[in-house]
């Protein structure tokens, strides 16, 4: 057998200062994804994440919280692992800087640049920002007390006058333009490429690559004053977890890695300093770098000082961990920034993953006990629809790879929900519950199933690095256990497990009735006024708005009419809400013949308690303006409104 491709993907290693929020989220889900996908494509991957833990930044950290930084960093190692696991990250391997093998490695690596003779001794005076553990030009904003604004973070940096040694970065400079040169895509986005080649342009000075002033680092060899620089020690480890002390054979197999995963804001360390520090080390550069955008919180980038950071066990209260990989995959373009609204949230994982997706399994898995009592007992017919399923699932698959390929999560996931649109309208136009009624129509309605089966199966595959969790309960299911792309063809195995609700619906008030406390204390201080102003005396006949909120209104297609025997005022309607299918009387049989609403798109009120009119439970009220004598007209909604959509 050929060897398999090594794919070898990593994340920053995060700072121990602090718990873990959604932005850190992202970028490890963003990176899980990735080795699900690739595993999915044949490679043989390995995922590296871990954690940053000396520097000034931890130092001080621990001093405020009244602990060593090494009791602080185990016990936020301990966060960042219990997330990873709770978000059932699929990493290989977890490293920290403080490990032993990871200390020798980074002096490994800095002896190797010192013989290059690209370390030399000198003085540092300038400014440093600790929270970003970088160190800020001249140039940059005075804060008015002497020191600078640091142009990345806006905190007020810190003047250091010290003993260091320097990285002869100014060396480097052509050597970098060159490799960009030659590897236009080295780093993704193509804007993101540009800014770095333009800052190597204007000129590169050498860097600063000890401390004397801080010692929770690792000792420079040769000179026991002073530490390693906090950037040195933490790029390094992309090759010190796959063995650079020995440069065994997982080296040999790893490196240089396919891709480093992370945010633009520690852009110039990895597209930079990273390749400079290599080159010096005679080592090969990293093949990729993913940049990634900003989640932002109310229009502002997420953090702590702001006190606008979203943490996600927030969400994993209320959503499974699949429901949270696919909305930040959804919702932000690489490179682009995300504004994370809850209500931007719930509304997304409410329409793409409990209606479409989840109702379009339980609704396939649903009809296939209850008709066939979860196995086929007659052959299948199928008919030209049943092939333009088929076709649109391979061409779909061919555009989805294609788009996954690049990274372009949010548009392949675009593109399978439009497909999984066009099975719920499948769905919709074969009418099963009409094809249930005739036992001569049995193998027609056989094949309508088993091509439901098979699209979902099939898709369920492209879904699955996104939400891994829930394709295995679709194939727990469907009892169908391969792996692998293409049009599932599972021939007669139909047989139907339990089926479990794969996204309960959230409804947003509910969430916000829970968590509104600390989803957004400044929302709900902003609201008290409001809240005084409801309490005064309504106008006589006036409601509020949170009264008319309290109906729920929404479109729902009639897919089935007929009347009701004895009553002859009286019409059965089955509708589909989305949601669910369920059943409405009413009075309109006066009025409107059974066929001149199948298949129209009307107003239903959802939330009604349901009522027994003629033995029959009706489930909501159809929503029509009543004439003289009582004559109801119904509004019938154009085509293209979606099934669902609320009205409000
Ligand atoms: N320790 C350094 C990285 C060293 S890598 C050799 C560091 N750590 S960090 O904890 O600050 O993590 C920064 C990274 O976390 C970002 O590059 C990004 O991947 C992720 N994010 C943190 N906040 C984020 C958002 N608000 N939005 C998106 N990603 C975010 O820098």
């Amino acid at each position: 057998m050929p060897e398999k491709k090594t794919f070898y993907i990593t994340t920053p290693i995060y700072y121990v200062n602090d718990v873990p929020h959604i932005g850190h989220a992202y970028t490890t889900i963003m990176a899980d994804v990735i080795k699900r996908y690739k595993k999915l494509m044949g490679y043989d991957v390995y995922f590296l994440t871990g954690t940053d833990e000396h520097g000034q930044k931890i130092e001080q950290s621990a001093t405020s919280q009244g602990l060593t930084p090494q009791a602080l960093a185990d016990k936020m190692v301990r966060h960042f692992k219990a997330l990873w696991k709770t978000l059932n990250i699929d990493y290989d391997y977890f490293i920290r800087t403080t490990d032993r093998y990871h200390e020798e490695g980074v002096k490994k690596i800095f002896k190797k640049v010192i013989e290059k003779g690209d370390i030399y001794p000198g003085d540092y005076v300038g400014h440093y920002c600790v929270s970003d553990e970088s160190f800020v030009t001249d140039s940059a904003e005075d804060s008015g007390d002497g020191n600078k604004i640091c142009p990345d973070c806006g905190k007020v940096t810190q003047k250091v006058t010290e003993k260091c040694y320097f990285f002869r970065l100014s060396a480097y400079q052509d050597k970098l333009l060159t490799f960009y040169q030659e590897n236009p895509d080295f780093v993704l986005p193509k804007s993101r490429m540009n800014e770095v080649v333009s800052f190597v342009k204007m000129g590169l000075k050498d860097l600063s690559v000890t401390r004397s002033t801080v010692s929770w680092g690792i000792p420079m060899p040769g000179d026991k004053e002073q530490t390693i620089y906090v950037w040195f020690d933490a790029l390094t480890n992309y090759i010190t977890a796959i063995h650079y002390n020995d440069e065994d054979e997982m080296f040999q197999k790893y490196w240089p890695a396919d891709v480093h995963v992370m945010a633009k804001d520690i852009l110039k360390f990895h597209a930079v300093y990273w390749p400079a520090f290599l080159m010096a080390a005679d080592l090969p550069i990293p093949k990729q770098e993913l940049i990634h955008g900003w989640w932002l919180k109310d229009d502002r980038k997420m953090s702590k000082s702001v006190g606008n950071v979203l943490d996600p066990h927030v969400l994993l209260k209320h959503f499974n961990p699949d429901a949270i990989k696919y909305f930040l995959m959804r919702e932000a373009p690489i490179g682009a920034d995300g504004n994370f609204s809850h209500e931007g949230f719930i509304t997304r994982v409410n329409m793409d993953l409990a209606n479409d997706w989840g109702n379009l399994v339980s609704r396939t898995g649903g009809m296939t006990q209850k008709y066939f009592n979860q196995r086929f007992d007659s052959e299948a017919v199928y008919s030209p629809k049943e092939q333009t399923i088929k076709d649109q699932y391979l061409e779909l698959e061919n555009e989805v790879t294609e788009l996954f390929d690049q990274y372009r999560f949010n548009r392949g996931l675009e593109k399978i929900f439009n497909y999984v649109g066009q099975l719920n309208k499948y769905i919709v136009e074969s009418e099963p519950w009409i094809l249930a009624k005739d036992p001569a129509k049995r193998d027609v309605l056989a094949g309508v199933l088993k091509t439901l089966i098979r699209a979902i199966l099939s898709a369920n595959t492209l879904l699955s690095p996104v939400i891994p969790d829930t394709a295995e309960k679709i194939k727990k299911i469907f009892n169908y256990d391969a792996s692998g792309l293409g049009w599932k063809d599972p021939g007669e195995i139909f047989h139907i497990n339990q089926i479990e609700q794969l996204f309960p619906r959230v409804e947003p008030k509910d969430f916000f009735a829970d968590e509104g406390a600390d989803v957004d204390k400044k929302k709900k201080k902003e609201k008290k006024p409001e809240k005084e102003a409801e309490e005064e005396p309504l106008p006589e006949g006036m409601i509020t708005f949170d009264d008319f909120k309290k109906v729920e209104m929404v479109v729902a297609k009639v897919l089935d009419a007929e009347k009701v025997e004895k009553a002859d005022k009286l019409l059965k309607l089955t509708v589909d809400t989305a949601a669910d299918t369920r059943t409405l009387v009413a009075g309109i049989a006066l009025y409107y013949q059974p066929e001149e609403l199948k298949g129209k798109k009307i107003i239903i009120v959802k939330n009604l308690k349901p009522v027994k009119l003629r033995g029959i439970l009706s489930q909501g009220m159809i929503l029509a303006a009543s004439g003289p004598d009582d004559r109801p007209y119904i509004p019938i909604l154009p085509e293209e409104t979606p099934v669902g959509a609320i009205l409000k």
